[in-house]
């Protein structure tokens, strides 16, 4: 199977994924998501894999859902297509996945972090919601994974102002399992991976569901509430704005501020 925005291999038990779109600092676009849809199926009705891990390159595991295509839309689009929503499908994969983050993981890039059942960060890692800077908010379950993760006054912070926190930070606040040097990034990733395919299948899977369970109980109402919040914004002037702004390389103007 050949995939244009990812490099998939399989290292002993471990399905290892590398998102691949350089030219966009692996923006997140439909095409990534359905490929990335389709991996984590495959690698779900595979025996031979007992965990996943997701990076990305070196400077950006992915910066943010895909701007230069979410910019046309409008309300009604956004709202009949449920944009985003195809994300929901990543989330619910249910062997275990560790995110591998290195670089920008931004908006929909640490949204996808987060889907993850938990990060291994470099150094060099930056997260952040910047999605308020675009005149919207996040759409791939960012206002509710990150506050249960970092608690209200954190992800307050971050989703508010759009600003990035580093490695040592986000590692403070919960967000992330364990920082190591860059170089040791992939390594400690599919090391941890490979530990937890050695373990009893089953088991694997029961306890992702059990802490997942405690960790979501009612996420379901969040990300409902967020999605439409989010399609809302595309009805905005400050929607086109933000992002006609950053395609063209310019500081926007928000006119309802
Ligand atoms: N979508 C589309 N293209 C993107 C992108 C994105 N999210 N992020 C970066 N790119 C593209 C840039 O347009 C640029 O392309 P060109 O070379 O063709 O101009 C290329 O990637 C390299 O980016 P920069 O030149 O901007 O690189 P930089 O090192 O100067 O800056 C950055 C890096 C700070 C991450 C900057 O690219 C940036 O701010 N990106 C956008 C981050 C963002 O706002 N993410 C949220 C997206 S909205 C979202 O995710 C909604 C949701 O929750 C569903």
């Amino acid at each position: 199977m050949t995939y244009e925005t990812l490099l998939v291999e399989t290292r002993g038990r471990v399905g290892l994924v590398t998102l691949n779109r350089p030219q966009a600092l692996n923006a997140l676009n439909r095409q990534l998501l359905d490929e990335l849809k389709g991996v984590l199926a495959r690698f779900e009705a595979d025996a031979g894999i007992g965990a996943i891990v997701i990076t990305g390159s070196e400077k950006a595991f992915a910066a943010g859902a895909d701007i230069k295509e979410m910019q046309p839309y409008g309300f009604a689009e956004a709202v009949t297509e449920d944009l985003a929503a195809g994300w929901d499908a990543i989330a619910a994969c249910r062997k275990p996945m560790i995110a591998a983050v290195s670089g920008f993981a931004l908006g929909g890039g640490c949204e996808l972090a987060m889907m993850c059942d938990f990060i291994i960060a470099s150094e060099t890692a930056k997260f952040g919601q910047p999605e308020i800077t675009l005149g919207v908010i996040p759409g791939m379950g960012g206002t509710q994974r990150l506050t249960r993760a970092v608690g209200k006054a954190k992800a307050m912070d971050l989703v508010l102002t759009g600003r990035m926190m580093d490695a040592a930070e986000a590692e403070r606040c919960g967000l992330v399992a364990r920082v190591v040097a860059p170089e040791k990034l992939l390594d400690e990733a599919l090391a941890a991976a490979e530990k937890i395919a050695g373990f009893s299948l089953p088991a694997v899977m029961m306890a992702k569901e059990a802490v997942g369970r405690a960790h979501e109980t009612v996420l379901s109402e969040g990300m409902r509430a967020e999605r439409r919040l989010f399609h809302a914004l595309f009805a905005t002037e400050d929607q086109k704005e933000g992002m006609a702004a950053f395609m063209e390389k310019r500081k926007p103007t928000f006119r309802n501020r």
